[in-house]
């Protein structure tokens, strides 16, 4: 794992845009794994500008979403649908037929619905490139803790702290969706490359715990320990807890050194 330390959230999202442009430019064919939430707004709106100051040409790509809420339309303003249109799909030049996400309103037949979602991944050729947040739970996409770390795109009931930390946006007088389909932890370890972001001090301990505590299901972004090519973007904030900080930067600066494509 490879951890980096920005000094603030514009710093993590430009070199997580750095990361996820220079994959772009090495493999236009690439397969991205998208996230949703606050977290990768940054990064998103980074790469629309290299999209239109420095022809980042993201017209052979495919991306699939980790996530959707159950029971959603595309269309609702709080969709994961609507979040990957308006923030990345709509200001650059994915096409339409490449973009990939969870339907949320299947309302039968879930288990072959998530298992076609799955398919279709293969049938890409796997993610090149997932990106993550990281919930204060731990979880990465929906995985709650407790989740499987073997499991595949299912449905996944939605942890009280989620749905708290969800609420926002939703309207007062809606709810947010009682469950989700996410991809599972074994979808996710089996994308090639891993780019997991996380800010703010809300985030500390979740981040703490994924990097330096032991391989848990309570804490699902902990199996990333298992993954061989994970870099880690984080802020001063969600820092603040890691004990090994000194390693990371001394590992940092000899792996620019030494296999610098490793750090892009
Ligand atoms: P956030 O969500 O980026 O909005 O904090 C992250 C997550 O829950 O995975």
């Amino acid at each position: 794992m490879l951890v980096i330390i920005e000094n603030n959230y514009d710093a993590l999202s430009l070199r997580a845009a750095g990361i996820v442009a220079s994959a772009v430019r090495k493999n236009p064919r690439i397969v991205l794994g998208l996230a949703t939430g606050n977290t990768p707004l940054g990064l998103y709106r980074e790469l629309v500008r290299l999209h239109c100051e420095k022809a980042l040409d993201f017209s052979g790509a495919t991306t699939f979403n980790l996530d959707e809420y159950l029971g959603l339309p595309a269309n609702h303003r709080a969709s994961f649908h609507t979040y990957v249109q308006d923030h990345l799909a709509s200001r650059v030049n994915l096409l339409r037929e490449n973009i990939h996400v969870p339907d949320g309103s299947v309302h039968e037949h879930y288990e072959e619905y998530c298992s076609a979602y799955e398919a279709l991944i293969r049938k890409a050729g796997g993610i090149d490139l997932q990106i993550l947040g990281i919930g204060k739970t731990g979880h990465i996409g929906f995985n709650e803790p407790t989740s499987s770390l073997g499991s595949r795109t299912r449905v996944k009931t939605l942890a009280p702290a989620t749905i708290q930390d969800n609420q926002p946006n939703f309207g007062p007088n809606e709810s947010v969706p009682p469950c989700a389909i996410t991809m599972g932890i074994g979808t996710i370890l089996e994308a090639h490359r891993i780019l997991l972001l996380a800010s703010g001090a809300s985030k500390s301990s979740a981040v703490a715990q994924a990097i330096e505590g032991p391989i848990t299901s309570t804490v699902t972004a902990s199996a990333l320990q298992l993954h061989p090519d994970v870099i880690v973007v984080l802020d001063e904030d969600a820092a603040s807890q890691l004990r090994y900080r000194d390693y990371y930067e001394r590992v940092l600066q000899n792996t620019m050194q030494l296999t610098p494509e490793r750090v892009e």
